[in-house]
């Protein structure tokens, strides 16, 4: 092999929250980490995040970590593992006080505290009264905490390979994940790096469909890479629709509107959530939220010349509240729709947000896979965390404020793992020669394809045919004959692509061919999504099927595994044990 190697100790794909947050704490520790990242680190989709990060602080309303453990549960429709929920809401509060400590400028109260908003199925004492939990910066809590963890990474002399594209792993014949083959973007040099633990981070894959609230990098760059090195892909059945995307262009309106006293009404001017939520209202989880605005449209109660959307009424808050708590909201809807909320609602819709599931790990962010029935271990070396990563604690459902906290929390214990493996496991591994033989087969395909191939499909035409296909068939509400005609029409689109030709910019522009790669990896992941949701004959959190309305513990209290080869599916229990708590059980839930 003919590539420039590099060697570290730690290769982390992703420069988002969760990679970021390891890095640091790698760096620290004084491990040679690598980071590669497709965009500079700052433009990673954690820059997007808006509402905030849920952490029992009680700066606002009493609170404590194990209410927030239990509307975990519950958001997540009782398919999250309590064990990491528990461990993930224990840390919340320490993990917001380090990034403070960090430089993140979180807003504050009059006393000088971190502010704290209401946000969707948060509670006090297990389902009381509403809960203010999610720590913010304004609405643009992320853009505040990646910009800290990036400096805290400079200070620490992290290692950044920016805009590089992580094409696939590579392993040893045992199976041991042993680094990485990466393209410079700009020079479309290859680069291996070989490091004695990997750790993917590279965030979720909300381009799989048309209206989306993701960066158009969000292309599940990590899980397919875990696909191809037959690692499963965990609870994939569940994508999260968030309530409030700008309607019929998919920008995020934050939860935080809703948190702050903003709320909902259809073309008959009524607060309809009051009928589908009672209690909560508003500030449901986000599955009933979405579903009952389809519902309010399905049945005509839609707003607009088309009755597709409902509206978000907020002028009622003031200037005042608008300006100080959701200015990058006033700034999105007056730029993308010329309507200034402090006058006028906004129209919104459900749109795609949040891959609940991905690639399957233990609490400290180790990747375990299935060895025979029903048993699993570690994959000695190998990490994941944040959106790629299923920890499992969001389940069928993430409640919004979770998923910073996700990052941080599992972004901190990989890194505090992998400082502990590396002294058990101090020396390189041999990476064998021909480890990238099949990688540099399909890189070669996409260098050879070029437009001059007139008959082929393009890669642009081929996405936005799986955008539309996974926005028909595999939305808010599913059956048996959308989801089958869907797992027909991806695999068709999967045909196609091993067909398909890149436009000539390639040979100035080296995007073209990131962006067939990029496809080969949204395809990937869009057949592990209708697959898993076609199986699934139940209707849980964000996976609703009309053919199967009712949720069915006795059959489905179980995670799915989807396996590339041969599309197989296997199922694993859930983890009901929390760690020193009694677990939360099973009930009706009702908002
Ligand atoms: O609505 C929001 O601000 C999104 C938050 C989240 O997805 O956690």
């Amino acid at each position: 092999m003919n590539i420039v190697t590099r060697k570290f100790d730690t290769l982390v794909v992703g420069a988002g929250g969760a990679g970021l947050r390891a890095a640091l704490q790698l760096s620290n520790a004084k491990v040679k980490v690598a980071v590669v990242s497709k965009v500079f680190p700052t433009r990673s989709h954690t820059v997007a995040a808006q509402g905030g990060m849920n952490a029992a602080l009680c700066n606002v309303t009493a609170d404590n970590w194990h209410w927030h453990m239990y509307d975990t549960v519950k958001g997540s429709d009782y398919l999250g593992d309590q064990d990491a929920i528990e461990y993930m809401c224990r840390a919340a509060p320490e993990t917001v006080i380090e990034l403070e400590h960090y430089g993140v400028p979180f807003s504050r109260l009059e006393n000088g505290s971190i502010y704290q908003r209401p946000f969707g199925g948060q509670s006090q004492d297990f389902g009381g009264d509403q809960a203010a939990r999610t720590c913010a910066a304004a609405d643009r809590t992320g853009h505040a905490m990646l910009h800290s963890l990036y400096q805290q990474n400079i200070k620490a002399k992290t290692h950044f390979f920016d805009e590089f594209f992580a094409v696939d792993l590579l392993k040893n014949d045992e199976g041991d994940i042993l680094g990485a083959i990466a393209i410079d973007i700009e020079s479309n040099e290859k680069i291996i790096i070989e490091a004695k633990t990997v750790l993917i981070a590279t965030g979720g894959a909300g381009q799989l469909f048309r209206t989306n609230t993701n960066a158009s990098i969000n292309t599940g760059d990590g899980m397919a890479m875990a696909l191809r090195a037959d690692i499963p892909l965990q609870d994939m059945e569940f994508f999260q629709f968030h309530p409030t995307g700008i309607a019929g262009k998919g920008m995020l309106i934050t939860e935080g509107v809703r948190g702050e006293g903003g709320y909902l009404v259809n073309n008959d001017g009524e607060r309809f959530m009051e009928r589908y939520a009672p209690h909560a209202k508003d500030l449901a989880s986000r599955d009933v939220v979405s579903r009952a605005i389809a519902i309010e449209i399905r049945e005509g109660r839609g707003c607009g010349p088309n009755k597709d959307h409902v509206m978000l009424k907020l002028d009622h808050l003031g200037s005042d509240v608008i300006k100080k708590r959701l200015p990058s909201i006033r700034d999105t809807s007056i730029t993308f729709l010329g309507i200034d909320p402090i006058e006028e609602a906004i129209p919104v819709f459900p749109t795609a947000h949040y891959t609940m599931g991905g690639i399957p790990t233990n609490r400290f962010g180790q990747v375990v896979v299935p060895i025979g029935e029903g048993t699993e271990h570690a994959l000695p070396g190998l990490y994941a965390a944040g959106e790629c990563a299923c920890a499992s604690v969001h389940g069928a459902n993430r409640l919004g404020g979770n998923s910073l906290l996700d990052i941080v929390v599992f972004g901190r214990a990989a890194g505090n793992h992998i400082i502990d493996y590396l002294k058990e496991n101090p020396h390189h591994k041999a990476l064998p020669e021909e480890s990238a033989t099949s990688v540099l087969q399909r890189l070669e395909y996409w260098e050879k394809n070029t437009v001059s191939m007139t008959e082929s499909y393009t890669v642009p035409q081929l996405k936005a045919e799986l955008q539309l296909v996974m926005e028909e068939n595999c939305g808010v509400f599913r059956t048996e004959e959308v989801l089958e005609k869907g797992v027909n029409a991806v695999k068709a689109i999967k045909d196609k692509l091993s067909k398909a030709s890149i436009s000539d910019y390639s040979s100035v522009f080296n995007t073209a061919r990131i962006e067939a790669l990029e496809l080969e990896n949204l395809v990937e992941i869009g057949l592990a999504t209708v697959i898993s949701a076609l199986a699934r004959k139940e209707s849980r959190g964000a996976h609703s099927r009309m053919d199967f309305d009712k949720r069915d513990d006795v059959s489905w209290m179980k995670h799915s595994l989807y396996f590339m080869k041969n599309n197989l599916l296997t199922y694993k229990p859930v983890r009901t044990q929390a760690m020193t708590v009694a677990t939360f059980p099973p009930k009706e839930r009702v908002y």
